[in-house]
């Protein structure tokens, strides 16, 4: 009797602990509000006399909250210890006048150029050891301490000054964290102390970087130094000693952002959130490292001059990036928003065409359709000087005419004032999406040991879990992106992709996923090494043979021009960066085999029955995708889901009720919807840049 209550007891408590996670992220926003909308507003670059013209035509725009103070350290602290807020005050009663509030940001990406005269230590180092220098941003060392005493300083200004004010609705920490290497001596005792921590001797260290090759063995942590590639050079590399610097940088980033947020908990009310603004592709940054933000947002920029789908892609830009970092930054929290989106050409990208009509907002309505909370957009006036002149805003050069991406952006808050309207609270996931519920496992360390060995240059390492996740989007499914920690029995379909490093937990877990009748697919280059990077003492990916069914007995990879083929139901298939021969073991289905080479007939993906559910290695790795789409297709409708079949581009997702579609391509589509749906915005006929909400 007694054994039987404690677990029960303890699955109570750990049910209201979440619930209450989930409360406490959600009552930052209004469910019935769907999303709420922003702009960057820079006053420090305008006159004051100005100030009241801007504020008041950004609240007409029909925006919801202002973006303020991000760059504004030289403002706020122009003198060492000598704070003046007066002017910020300033715009804040303005907002507050036009019925806007206030996202909040501490300015630490931006230091005031006493610092740098005054206190040179207090910026990174790189891999030459040539000391940063003022006149940009993100150029601080994180862990410098005297840098953080500064750090500190500001954010408790701040925070004691803004953290009761009931129009600040939350607090954005610095700018794109990006973990950025540094070589400084402040990080180099640092990093050491991250070692010491992690390894307790130096014997433990030596043996995780395996140093005993080439005579790199330490006697003692104090002869440790960053492993520094610009000096070693790349053929001299340790990727084990490379990856802990990985591992440290985003540890210290993560760790920096924490520091702030403390900080500003100690003044600000419950009321207001605390986030940062991870890039889109952050491949630096690890936002799950992170332990006191309530949700991370991202900034997307999807148009950077690249050529994308079709003729008009250099128009509409990547459709990739909101896709998967919509998807991504849920992770912590559950949920997430785009704080910055690109409002029309940039300054940066390779060229930087005009968008197509219509494609501001249909980022802004695929961020929304994919669960965003909230849409911030970079920034309200284009600058007249700086380094960022050619750089769009939501209002051009004459700082009162819309740009074509302000339109835009004033049309969606009018649409999503519409849909308001149409919101019912308690709407449940339609079971034929339920049914092919998918998550994508990540794990930023994977894409670290991968991209530093690639064996092959076109091995596309960040793109190759994203690849997946667009099959499974074009054939309806809803997913996500999760960490290891994640419960995976929320989803039908589980993919591991390219997933390195493993350790026999994490195999466990996905055993049981698939005993308890989940649907596996495991690709190839996972479980090949262990958590240091180390290949196992036994065959190839041994971890996982026994519960994929097979043996992993060699790899190959042709030239660019190369063409492997595989078959699968009498389909032929081409393949180019990645094969893995299988071995099946008896009773282990064979679905597709190589065709060529000298190893034809070998077996490339298998399958297997294990307890209530299928395990799926996919051992090549396509450079168009048909292998992978038809396989999953496969594994979807034997799990007794329906598929659609979406074109490369068209995406679309299910929120609080709507349904919503977004196209990239460069073709009209037409949404096959029931004849019974009630259309709310958009056309059936997806045009480029089109967009589709709907109730069915
Ligand atoms: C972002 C950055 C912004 C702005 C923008 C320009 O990456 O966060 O501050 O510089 O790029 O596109």
């Amino acid at each position: 009797m007694v054994k039987k209550t404690i677990p029960l007891i303890l699955l109570t408590l750990l049910i209201s602990i979440i619930k209450v996670k989930s409360q406490e992220t959600s009552h930052f926003f209004s469910e019935k509000d769907l999303i709420t909308t922003g702009i960057y507003y820079y006053p420090e670059h305008w006159k004051e006399s100005q100030w009241e013209r801007d504020i008041k035509k950004i609240s007409d725009m029909g925006y919801e909250f202002v973006h303020l103070a991000e760059f504004a350290w030289f403002k706020m602290e122009p003198e060492e210890g000598k704070f003046d807020f007066a002017w910020l005050d300033k715009v804040v009663g303005l907002c507050v006048k036009y019925k806007l509030k206030v996202l909040m940001c501490t300015p630490s990406a931006t230091t005031p150029a006493w610092m740098r005269t005054d206190y040179p230590e207090t910026f990174i180092m790189d891999g030459h050891y040539t000391r940063a220098e003022h006149g940009t941003r993100g150029l601080a060392s994180i862990v410098n301490p005297r840098y953080r005493l500064f750090v500190e300083k500001i954010v408790a200004e701040m925070a004691r000054r803004y953290g009761q004010n009931k129009d600040v609705i939350g607090w954005q920490l610095d700018n794109e964290p990006d973990a950025k290497p540094d070589y400084s001596a402040s990080s180099q005792e640092a990093f050491r102390q991250w070692l010491k921590k992690r390894y307790k001797t130096v014997d433990a260290l030596n043996e995780a970087w395996g140093t005993a090759f080439w005579s790199q063995w330490y006697n003692s942590f104090e002869q440790v130094m960053i492993h520094n590639t610009n000096l070693v050079g790349w053929w001299g590399n340790n990727p084990h000693a490379l990856l802990d610097f990985k591992r440290y940088c985003a540890d210290a980033q993560a760790e920096f952002l924490d520091f702030q947020a403390a900080i500003l908990r100690n003044h600000i009310s419950k009321q207001q959130y605390i986030t940062t603004n991870y890039t889109a592709v952050s491949t630096g940054s690890d936002p799950v490292r992170t332990k006191k933000l309530d949700f991370a947002a991202y900034t997307a920029y999807p148009n950077g001059g690249s050529d994308n789908i079709g003729e008009l892609g250099f128009r509409l830009g990547d459709s990739r990036v909101i896709l998967f970092a919509s998807a991504y930054y849920k992770q912590l929290g559950g949920v997430s928003g785009v704080m910055e989106i690109q409002p029309g050409p940039v300054n940066w990208g390779s060229y930087n065409p005009l968008l197509l009509p219509g494609t501001v907002r249909m980022w802004l309505y695929h961020s929304f359709a994919a669960g965003g909370k909230l849409a911030c957009s970079y920034r309200f006036r284009q600058i007249l000087y700086g380094a960022e002149q050619y750089h769009s805003g939501v209002i051009q050069t004459d700082g009162v005419t819309p740009s074509p991406g302000g339109e835009e952006y004033m049309q969606f808050m009018k649409e999503i004032k519409e849909l308001r309207k149409q919101y019912r609270p308690g709407v449940k996931m339609p079971e034929k999406l339920a049914t092919r519920s998918t998550a994508i496992l990540w794990n930023l360390e994977n894409y670290w040991t991968i991209d530093r060995q690639k064996q092959t240059t076109q091995w596309d390492t960040w793109n190759y879990p994203v690849k997946f996740m667009e099959i499974a989007k074009s054939l309806g499914a809803p997913v996500d992106v999760i960490p290891e920690t994640a419960d995976l029995s929320k989803y039908k379909v589980v993919i591991v992709p390219a997933y390195e490093m493993v350790d026999s937990a994490l195999v466990k877990k996905w055993n049981s996923y698939v005993t308890d009748g989940g649907h596996l697919i495991i690709t190839c280059r996972t479980a090949t090494k262990n958590r240091m990077g180390h290949f196992w003492e036994g065959k190839l990916a041994a971890p996982i043979s026994g519960l994929i069914g097979a043996q992993v007995t060699a790899t190959d990879m042709l030239s660019v021009y190369g063409k492997g083929d595989v078959l699968m139901n009498e389909k032929h298939y081409d393949w180019n960066n990645w094969s893995d021969l299988l071995l099946p073991n008896q009773g282990t289905e064979i679905l597709a085999s190589y065709d060529n080479q000298f190893y034809k007939g070998k077996a490339a993906v298998t399958k297997r029955k294990v307890g209530k559910g299928t395990v799926t290695y996919i051992g090549v790795a396509t450079d168009n995708s048909e292998l992978e789409k038809d396989l999953l297709r496969d594994i979807y409708i034997q799990a007794g889901a329906t598929v659609e079949n979406y074109p490369p581009g068209v995406f679309v997702y299910w929120r609080d009720g709507f349904y919503m579609a977004v196209n990239y391509s460069s073709a009209n589509y037409t949404m096959g919807i029931p004849e019974t749906s009630k259309i709310l915005i958009g056309e059936k006929i997806l045009k480029p840049a089109g967009i589709l909400v709907w109730k069915e």
